[in-house]
């Protein structure tokens, strides 16, 4: 039911045809869990994930760089995947697990950024935890390019990412 209906959102929002959305938005009801809590939305199914999150549950660490996919600020996890909030449609979240940077259980993770100097002035830091965090799930020992491989989405303006990296390794063990 998901898949059909964001199938069907993106294809109006690509058409710009904003009353279609807008009847579509009315007759469809999402539901979704937040950090482990289960939320039914007030926002359009046609909202942005960015925009709920920030706007109607206050979870303001996710973060609005470009907009546009390009910098990953915006990351979260969708069914522990990590996603552009900015791409992705409410509507394609239905029955299906966020976790945003407040929801990340991590401490070790957390540290080492602290600790090796990855934050300076920490805009981009929520979405390279999110991304970082993602990966060492599923691969708990990452060589230095998968590592480099899975932040290669988010983007800093600060760092240089070096430290962003010996954060992530010193997780791991090899750092
Ligand atoms: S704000 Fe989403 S990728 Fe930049
Ligand atoms: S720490 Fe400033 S943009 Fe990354």
């Amino acid at each position: 039911m998901s898949i059909i209906l964001s199938t069907e959102f993106i294809k109006l929002l690509m058409t710009d045809n904003k009353n279609k959305i807008k009847n579509l938005s009315v007759s469809s009801e999402v539901s979704l869990s937040v950090n482990g809590m289960s939320r039914t939305p007030k926002a359009s199914p046609s909202t942005r994930l960015l925009d709920y999150l920030r706007d109607e549950l206050k979870l303001t660490g996710t973060k609005e760089g470009c907009g546009e996919g390009e910098c990953g600020a915006c990351m979260v996890l969708v069914d522990g995947k990590a996603v552009n909030s900015c791409l992705f449609l409410l509507g394609q979240c239905n029955g299906r697990e966020v976790t945003t940077i407040e929801g990340i259980d991590a401490p070790k993770l957390f540290k080492a950024f602290e600790e090796t100097g990855a934050v300076q002035c920490g805009f981009c830091t929520p979405g390279f935890i999110v991304s970082a965090y993602a990966l060492l799930q599923q691969n708990p020992h990452p060589t230095v390019a998968e590592i480099k491989e899975a932040l290669s989405g988010n983007l800093c303006r600060c760092t240089g990412y070096k430290k962003i990296v010996e954060a992530v390794e010193k997780v791991t063990g090899n750092g």
